[in-house]
């Protein structure tokens, strides 16, 4: 299996057009070792010519001008994505495809109904996809059931669902459903090979932990180093729990649960500008290194 990393930031990327919090204005300006970073997306694929794309983030035109494997050329309008999960009916996750409006033929979307509701009605991308070539959804389960795509063929997916939060337009805000959330497991049923990927995380329940446990790779949330990390630098007065989304650094954090994990090669993704571990000089990043825990970039590739 052939993972790409997309874009590795979170809402808003790295550095935010409009902010000059430490990091922002430290990698505008060159004054410390980090590099920007755009809206969370990753893309997967069994024989490296067809891809799932997993969120369609605002940034998606750069990002595929930035990976050639997107562009086959084998018409004159083309694309190698063959399908399209989205995770969560946030911006950063589904705005970008409005970007993808040119296609030829309805997009073919996986999205739980709690995901297809809100980009239905409080943020209803789908229903302006319909004046061009329109969405064609399939339901994702959130009872833990596998489903394929046909397209991608050698791949298995299981839907995971999560903990996390609802956009603020979605009428589950801070009362979420299941489906609101979803990690994704995907099976190379070639290799065997399993990577679950879940980038907003609020609480890491039991079964999540199983699926962590038994990957060989997990790109999961790392959004935030400290829960009140967007406040401490009066950027915000929400808490990343309250956007969904657990923290690094605690007792119970996203470090402290995986580090009792041998068998994932474990990544983190989603990574929100204020986050001290952008600075790639930080003891905060030392320490994740020390952890046997890596941050990904945009552009990085993985083979499983
Ligand atoms: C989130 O992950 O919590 C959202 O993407 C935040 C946002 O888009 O503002
Ligand atoms: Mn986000
Ligand atoms: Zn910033």
């Amino acid at each position: 299996m052939y993972i790409h990393v997309m874009g590795s930031g979170a809402g808003g990327g790295f550095p935010q057009w409009n902010c000059n919090c430490v990091n922002c204005k430290g990698v505008r300006e060159g004054t410390i070792k980090a590099t920007p970073r755009t809206q969370s997306s990753i893309a997967v694929s069994a024989n490296g010519e067809d891809w799932v794309l997993f969120n369609t983030s605002p940034d998606i035109k750069k990002q595929m001008d930035d990976f050639p494997a997107m562009q086959p050329g084998r018409a004159v309008r083309d694309t190698a994505i063959c399908a399209i999960v989205i995770v969560d009916a946030q911006i950063d996750h589904s705005t970008g495809i409005l970007m993808l409006r040119e296609h030829t033929a309805p997009w073919d979307v996986y999205c739980t109904e709690a995901v297809h509701g809100d980009l239905t009605t409080g943020f209803p991308v789908f229903n302006i996809l319909e004046h061009f070539r329109g969405v064609n959804w399939h339901e994702i389960k959130t009872d833990q059931s596998s489903f394929t795509i046909p397209k991608a063929e050698g791949l298995v997916f299981t839907a995971v669902p999560l903990k996390s939060e609802a956009p603020p337009y979605s009428p589950h805000r801070h009362n979420t459903v299941p489906g609101d959330n979803i990690g994704v497991k995907i099976e190379d049923t070639r290799t065997g090979k399993v990577l679950f990927y879940a980038p907003g995380l609020g609480v890491v329940e039991d079964h999540v932990i199983d699926y962590m446990t038994n990957s060989d790779c997990i790109l999961v949330d790392g959004t935030v180093w400290t829960d009140d990390e967007m406040s401490n630098e009066g950027i915000s007065d929400k808490r990343a729990q309250e956007m969904g989304h657990l923290d690094q650094s605690s007792a119970g954090g996203i470090m402290d649960i995986m580090s009792g994990m041998d068998r994932p090669r474990k990544i983190l993704i989603h990574i929100n500008n204020t986050n001290p571990i952008l600075n790639e000089e930080s003891p905060q990043r030392k320490a994740l290194n020390d952890a046997g825990i890596e941050v990904s970039y945009d552009g990085m590739d993985i083979e499983l």
